[in-house]
């Protein structure tokens, strides 16, 4: 072998052994950050600071970030933001916190079907997130391994949304057909046509009814975006145009339930029976007072700490916690419970 063959060997040796101490000398030197973190900043990002729901589980998350840092002695920051509905300002939070250099995101999407400027920031940065209550599709959720979703399963809100009826009408079937014509009657409100849970209630609880053998009619139905003064607006129409027909309101979620109810109290319309999703603060109080039927709710508790703790061990990069096991490795489903007023009255 000549020389010169040789020497090039030599160097390419040393090349290869100068990059494996430099890699191994940054693997330490990460170790040793890692072991020092005392402190992680979690960047927050609501679709709307003004939904109820979306309130709701804000609160929570605030209150289980406190008691994480108690009893972790790991100081949590959050910063949190409304986009507002913007998708254009949630996906400027989102620079702005990767330049603040938080170690975590927890996104709450503003359009399910457009992350994919979200994701590119987070992947070029290196920062986990952590998406909650508005799914992202499916082929975003694929494109890595740091990205991960929080919410409930909606076709199983959907079922015991429908079953709370089923089992009051096979107990007493004159509580849900009001005029006793053999047919129930019903209206619904609908959410946002682009969420993934608006499409999927709708579709089961209807089929839910139809399963249990409750012989329902719809009367009509409109999307309310989730907003409580669009349903009662509609309600009221219905109420105008349909008058002494409508005997169930089915909601696809409580601020719209309510909605209906306060049209229903300013048409001095009694005995109308309505349900809802999600066990807002309001939805809770009204169906504490007997106007709403009955609600779906799911564990909040579990929802708001499921994101501070897979949060704070993608900041860590710990383990994940195994209190919230992952259907493949990226979703979490929050338990949900059914609650009613009249099946607990009339056991
Ligand atoms: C909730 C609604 C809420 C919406 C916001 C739904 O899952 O049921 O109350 O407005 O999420 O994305």
């Amino acid at each position: 072998m000549s020389r010169v063959r040789r020497g090039r060997r030599a160097s390419i040796a040393l090349l290869l052994l100068c990059a494996l101490v430099s890699m191994l000398l940054t693997a330490c030197q990460g170790v040793r950050k890692e072991e020092e973190k005392t402190s992680i900043r979690i960047g927050i990002s609501l679709y709307r600071g003004d939904d109820t729901f979306i309130n709701n589980i804000r609160s929570i998350i605030e209150e289980k970030a406190k008691e994480y840092e108690r009893e972790s002695g790991i100081k949590v920051t959050l910063d949190i933001q409304d986009a507002k509905g913007s998708q254009n300002t949630q996906n400027n939070q989102v620079e702005r916190f990767i330049s603040l250099g938080c170690d975590v995101l927890c996104i709450n999407p503003v359009d399910r079907m457009d992350t994919s400027l979200i994701i590119d920031r987070a992947m070029t940065a290196g920062v986990p997130v952590v998406f909650f209550n508005r799914q992202p599709v499916e082929e975003d959720m694929n494109r890595w391994d740091k990205l991960y979703y929080i919410g409930v399963d909606a076709k199983e809100t959907a079922v015991l949304q429908g079953e709370m009826v089923v089992d009051l009408y096979r107990k007493e079937p004159e509580a849900v057909d009001i005029n006793g014509d053999g047919v129930v009657s019903y209206v619904m409100l609908e959410g946002e046509s682009s969420h993934q849970d608006s499409l999927i209630r709708t579709e089961w609880s209807v089929q839910t009814l139809k399963d249990g053998k409750v012989p329902i009619e719809k009367i009509t139905g409109g999307i309310a975006n989730w907003e409580r003064s669009q349903a009662s607006a509609l309600m009221e129409q219905w109420l105008a145009d349909y008058p002494d027909t409508i005997e169930l309101v089915i909601s696809n979620n409580d601020d719209m339930a309510l909605g209906a109810i306060d049209a229903l109290e300013r048409a001095d319309v009694m005995g109308v029976n309505v349900i809802g999703i999600d066990g807002t603060t309001p939805g809770l109080e009204a169906l504490e007072s007997g106007k709403l039927l009955g609600t779906v709710s799911a564990n909040k508790e579990l929802y708001g700490s499921a994101i501070v703790e897979l949060a704070a061990s993608c900041a860590l990069q710990e383990e994940l916690p195994s209190e919230y096991p992952l259907t493949d490795d990226t979703y979490f489903w929050t338990p949900q419970e059914i609650l009613v007023t009249k099946i607990k009255e009339n056991p």
